[in-house]
């Protein structure tokens, strides 16, 4: 490294969100309730499906998963976005805009793979009953629970190895209240525009591709349903829309940050938020309050808080 060039950049410069101070408080109060409710919404899914052996079925050790998936993916942007709101320069150093990107890609990575799983779960629930437990056999579980992992690494990684390696040099304004690669691809000097296909194709044609297979999959799922007029009909359907809300929720977002070739600043960010901030609090919500076991694991958790203090 003979040749440093010192106009190398080492920070980069977010975007307010807000300008107004009326706008900036009421986002920071929006912003921290839903982290509290994300935090404490996902930790409840977990604590109760950890402890609550009823909840030891396939479904649930997956949701459990994915809360956790949940919880890491909003904190990789929502807690610096809340601080950053009263800040007057947004700076964010090179490293820490690597490791955000990064960490959003892993995390959103292992929730895509791990939304397959479910759904293969539910498939393999509703159209193979009579072998969902040797099928979905705890050692499928933790197969398809490391295989989201993986994935979801690989998923950054091979997008992080080009982008790391870029020559930034000029521009520091990422043009959003996080670093993502396709802001940031566009800040590097030299012509990006093969980069810009990687990480379209890998973020976002990977994402589009997901989604309509899950959407086909619950579709099949419940014309499978509705064949069978069982008593779980109803149950089934009931879990399935929740599923689906999910997935679309989920997966709407991404398709629009990665596939739509004319980003405007004002979509990119309510879909950001909605992916940081809307979704992982959602999931808990849907999950919880809509379905029968967990309810009733609620109230086997409250009666035990109750005979416990009784006791004392
Ligand atoms: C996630 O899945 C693995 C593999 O099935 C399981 O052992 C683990 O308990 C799950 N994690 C949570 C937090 O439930």
């Amino acid at each position: 490294m003979d040749q440093v060039n010192d106009s190398v950049v080492t920070e980069f410069l977010l975007l307010g969100l807000a300008q107004s101070l009326k706008m900036k408080s009421f986002l920071f109060l929006f912003f921290s309730l839903f982290y509290m409710g994300i935090i404490l919404g996902n930790l409840f899914i977990l604590f109760t499906v950890i402890f609550d052996h009823h909840l030891h079925s396939p479904m649930y050790i997956l949701l459990a998963n994915l809360s956790l998936t949940d919880l890491g993916l909003s904190s990789t942007t929502v807690p610096r976005m809340i601080s950053d709101l009263f800040t007057d320069f947004k700076v964010i150093s090179f490293q820490n805009c690597m490791i955000q990107m990064f960490f959003i890609h892993v995390m959103g990575g292992v929730e895509m793979a791990l939304l397959v799983a479910m759904a293969y779960d539910r498939y393999t629930a509703i159209c193979k009953p009579l072998h969902y437990l040797t099928v979905m056999n705890p050692k499928m579980c933790l197969f398809l629970v490391v295989a989201a992992w993986v994935i979801g690494v690989i998923h950054a990684v091979t997008q992080f190895v080009f982008v790391i390696n870029l020559p930034f040099c000029g521009p520091k304004n990422v043009g959003s209240f996080y670093c993502d690669f396709p802001r940031v691809i566009k800040l590097a000097c030299m012509d990006s525009y093969r980069l810009e296909f990687v990480v379209t194709a890998n973020s976002g044609f990977i994402s589009m591709g997901t989604f309509f297979f899950l959407i086909v999959s619950y579709i099949f799922i419940l014309v499978t349903v509705r064949q069978h007029s069982s008593d779980d009909l109803s149950k089934a359907f009931f879990t399935l829309s929740a599923h689906i809300t999910v997935v679309v929720l989920f997966f709407t977002p991404c398709m629009f940050l990665y596939v739509w070739p004319f980003p405007t600043k004002s979509l990119d960010k309510f879909f950001a938020i909605v992916d940081f901030v809307v979704t992982p609090v959602l999931n808990p919500a849907i999950y919880t309050l809509r379905n029968k076991d967990m309810k009733m694991a609620m109230r086997r958790l409250n009666r035990q808080v109750v005979n416990s203090r009784e006791i004392t």
